[in-house]
């Protein structure tokens, strides 16, 4: 697994590679979109990763990893009906 290191960049990239978003406490945008994944609450992902506990610096980019991990999570669980309909439009 590779690492890269973001420094106050906001949200972290896409891809196959784990970013570190939280600097202080060493926590990976993978880690932050298992937490949202699981359903955790912004609040939640904050407490039980310790993200944004430090400078918080990164308190941002984590809200937006765990808003782009739930759209996600959303776009997945449209019913195939509603996804047909949609394509076809
Ligand atoms: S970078 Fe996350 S608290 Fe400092």
């Amino acid at each position: 697994m590779h690492i890269t290191f973001v420094w106050r960049r906001g949200a972290a990239r896409i891809g196959e590679h784990a970013v570190i978003v939280c600097l202080c406490k060493g926590v990976t945008d993978r880690r932050i979109r298992r937490e949202a994944a699981a359903g955790h609450s912004l609040d939640e992902v904050f407490r039980r990763t310790g993200a944004g506990s430090g400078c918080g610096s990164c308190r941002l980019a984590v809200a937006r990893i765990v808003a782009e991990a739930r759209a996600a999570a959303k776009g997945a669980e449209r019913p195939a009906a509603a996804t047909a309909k949609q394509d076809a439009a």
